[in-house]
């Protein structure tokens, strides 16, 4: 697939952090096009490049700036479209376009939960979006949802180590970028010099999401993962990515020596497939003491890749370890088109080609 021939979508909310992030990664995307974007009242009826306060280090493609802002409903003429709606509005909207026959990939939190809605990271659980089986929208639509960006960090090297050795508990405590608050964002008389100990919501997400997506599917739906998580959630004065300080229990004991070497060589099937979002190593093992950082570590392979270090045995669990990630990338806007790109190779999106519905079914522990 290649120039004209790409494939047209929408991004809903596209004035946002995550929709710019969207239009960025998707300008030059080799299988998807934007035809069409959407935003509040606001925005409505401008030129994108006017209502949209651009913050992404390159510059706004020209051919993108000059469309104009749409109303967030039905009607845009494509078969796919990104949601980066606010949640305020997402659940509903994300559901009338389902109903009209688009397939919609979402970052918002509304239907991560619903029974029938994969809560995809297509390394961990591809076979999850067998679930869209499960759902009634006539026309083709569909609905699927990408996590939490402080889980999809969290939940990719767990994969690894719960296939190899079991997990049962964690405890979480993440330093989450400014950009994961959205625009305008945290004022900066809070966050400068400052860290907030709080973060809305977050952390119940980190502790339930989990446990869907390491989930096993079975013919109801998804039986959540049998995995305790704790989680504490704090706002840190940086752009970018997200750190996650991270103890894990095992069911089998394991070295920091093997454990290192289980994640390093995890691969899934977006590597498989050669996705074209997909990093080609999803975990990157650090040896610097002090590694990962945000500003160094973030943009690994294109920002889609996790970085873990300093990883150790631990006194209350049995391991851990630093984790981080790029909240609007991995966690966010390149998280949902490597989803839409697996959902397509597979021939999930009704009407676009594909290799076919066969699906990873096998059931991972
Ligand atoms: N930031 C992250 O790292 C991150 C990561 C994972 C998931 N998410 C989720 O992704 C979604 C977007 O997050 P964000 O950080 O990009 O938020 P944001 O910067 O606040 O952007 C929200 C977008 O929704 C639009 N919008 C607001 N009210 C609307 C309405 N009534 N009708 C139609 N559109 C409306 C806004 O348009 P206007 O510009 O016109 O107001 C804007 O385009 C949220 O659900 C968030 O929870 C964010």
């Amino acid at each position: 697939m290649g120039g004209d021939r790409r494939i047209p979508v929408g991004v809903l909310g596209a004035t946002g952090s995550v929709g710019q992030r969207f239009v960025q990664l998707l300008h030059r995307h080799p299988w998807f096009r934007v035809a069409a974007v959407t935003a509040s009242e606001r925005s409505e009826g401008k030129r994108y490049g006017d209502a949209v306060r651009w913050v992404q280090n390159e510059p706004l493609a020209s051919e993108i700036a000059e469309l104009p802002v749409l109303p967030t409903a039905p009607g845009l003429d494509v078969k796919v479209a990104f949601s980066a709606l606010d949640s305020g509005v997402a659940g509903s909207a994300e559901t009338e376009f389902a109903e009209s026959g688009v397939m919609v990939f979402s970052n918002a939190k509304n239907h991560r939960m619903d029974p029938d809605v994969p809560l995809l990271v297509p390394e961990v659980n591809p076979d999850h979006l067998a679930l869209l089986e499960k759902q009634s929208f006539p026309k083709g639509g569909g609905i699927v949802t990408n996590p939490n960006c402080s889980t999809i960090g969290l939940v990719i090297p767990l994969r690894a180590l719960h296939e190899a050795f079991g997990v049962n508990r964690v405890h979480v405590v993440t330093l989450q970028a400014l950009s994961g608050a959205g625009l305008p964002g945290v004022a900066s008389m809070e966050i400068m010099d400052n860290v907030v100990p709080f973060i809305d919501g977050e952390e119940e997400k980190l502790e339930t999401e989990t446990r869907k997506i390491l989930g096993l599917l079975n013919g109801q739906g998804v039986e959540d993962a049998e995995i305790v998580v704790s989680a504490q959630c704090t706002r840190v004065p940086v752009l970018d990515g997200h750190l996650e300080m991270v103890s894990i229990g095992l069911d089998r004991p394991a070295t920091p020596e093997e454990a290192m070497e289980v994640m390093a060589s995890f691969r899934g099937v977006p590597q498989e497939m050669e996705l074209p979002s997909a990093p080609k190593r999803p975990v990157h093992l650090l040896s610097g003491k002090d590694h990962p950082q945000p500003r160094l570590h973030r943009d690994t392979e294109g920002g889609m890749a996790v970085s873990v270090g300093r990883v150790r045995p631990c006194p209350l669990l049995d391991l851990r370890m630093a984790i981080l990630s790029h909240n609007t990338i991995r966690g966010a806007a390149g998280g949902a088109l490597l989803c839409a790109e697996l959902a397509l190779a597979q021939g999930w999106v009704p009407g676009m080609s594909g290799p076919g519905r066969e699906q990873t079914l096998t059931r991972r522990r």
